[in-house]
């Protein structure tokens, strides 16, 4: 069977390290694995659009910001497809088909969903597009055949629901979809990186963010202001390693090479860690090294990104070209789906066939 991804992004806002640990840099390391036959990267506008329905300017305006941002970090074009999803009508048209076979109740069970709600204050009226997005979701990955979704950990509901979508079609109307899996960093720390306010989540609307994009001063300037273990008031305080934003981001960026450069004196981040418990080992002192090691994995991106920049016109003929294959694939799916459903009226004159059945 071939191995085909497809993952993708809402063009809401310039990534940031939270997406790169968490999802983009396992992209790379699997688009040069070698081991995947086909690679897709959806930029997801119409997805975006659920709940920016009054703000498309503001979808628009990512679509070139996240291409940049995939470009920047490695994402190849040779080997990966980048398209725009709102270009690929086949999956609101799937989409449509799929609804069919998800009852609103079990939507309304996605923890994700769920939580999504919450923070968008749609409780008392949810948008029915905004609704139906793990729906639309399944289309886009079962458009593509793909075997496998890296993504974070917030989509592992997403991924269920795709999969209980495609054993209910192909129960129903044959042997047509592909089951998908979803691939998680290996790290647990990438899982969910915390913002440097060291609340749960990087968002933009809570500030906490380190852009990809970002010039090296406001790392600096963000890494040295992060919020760390409030009872490690004095140096010598032992202090709390588990649930310190500075330690979870040493475990998602550093390695030992890091050490050997910038922090001789330490083998590894067990060593630091057991010295920051133990008492005597300065907040500023770790956050130094974050700040070198951040600095060190984010300046190839941001270099790679203003080159990019640089070439506007090619980012937008990547998208075209790739929006184009993307189209050609999802439409074989679709007629796939279609005869399989039987509504392929055109396709056959078996609407002519006197029991009208085949
Ligand atoms: N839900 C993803 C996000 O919020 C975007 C997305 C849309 C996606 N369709 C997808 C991710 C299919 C993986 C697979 O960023």
């Amino acid at each position: 069977m071939k191995q085909i991804i497809l993952t993708g992004d809402r063009p809401t806002g310039r990534l940031h390290v939270g997406h790169y640990v968490g999802s983009l840099k396992e992209r790379v390391r699997l688009q040069n694995s070698g081991k995947y036959d086909e690679i897709y990267i959806m930029i997801a506008d119409a997805q975006a659009l659920t709940d920016n329905a009054d703000n498309p300017e503001k979808v628009r305006q990512n679509i070139m910001q996240v291409a940049l941002d995939y470009l920047a970090c490695g994402i190849d074009p040779e080997k990966s497809c980048i398209f725009i999803q709102s270009a690929i009508p086949e999956l609101t048209e799937l989409t449509f088909y799929y609804m069919n076979l998800v009852t609103v109740s079990r939507v309304q069970r996605n923890p994700t969903v769920k939580s999504e709600i919450k923070q968008r204050n749609f409780e008392a009226s949810i948008p029915v597009g905004f609704f139906c997005y793990p729906i639309s979701q399944a289309a886009d990955i079962t458009a593509f055949h793909a075997t496998a979704v890296p993504a974070g950990e917030d989509q592992m509901p997403m991924l269920e629901q795709a999969r209980e979508i495609v054993r209910k079609f192909n129960d129903i109307y044959g042997e047509t979809l592909t089951e998908p899996d979803i691939i998680l960093p290996e790290n647990q720390a990438c899982f969910r990186l915390p913002g440097t306010d060291g609340k749960a989540k990087m968002s933009k609307s809570l500030g906490n963010c380190i852009y990809l994009s970002d010039e090296p001063d406001v790392i600096k300037s963000k890494i040295m202001s992060m919020y760390t273990d409030p009872t490690h008031i004095r140096k010598e305080d032992p202090g709390h390693t588990k649930g310190n934003p500075v330690f979870t981001y040493l475990e998602a960026f550093c390695n030992p090479e890091h050490f050997k450069e910038f922090m001789p004196d330490y083998k590894n981040l067990d060593e630091l860690k057991a010295h920051y418990e133990r008492g005597g080992l300065g907040d500023v002192t770790v956050k130094k090294f974050l700040n070198n090691v951040m600095q060190k994995e984010l300046e190839i991106i941001r270099e790679r990104r203003k080159m990019w920049e640089q070439r506007l016109p090619d980012v937008y003929d990547i998208l075209y070209q790739g929006s184009m294959k993307a189209k050609t694939v999802a439409a074989n799916t679709l007629e796939e789906v279609k005869h399989s459903m039987k509504i392929d009226y055109f396709e056959n004159k078996n609407l002519l066939s006197k029991e009208n059945e085949r």
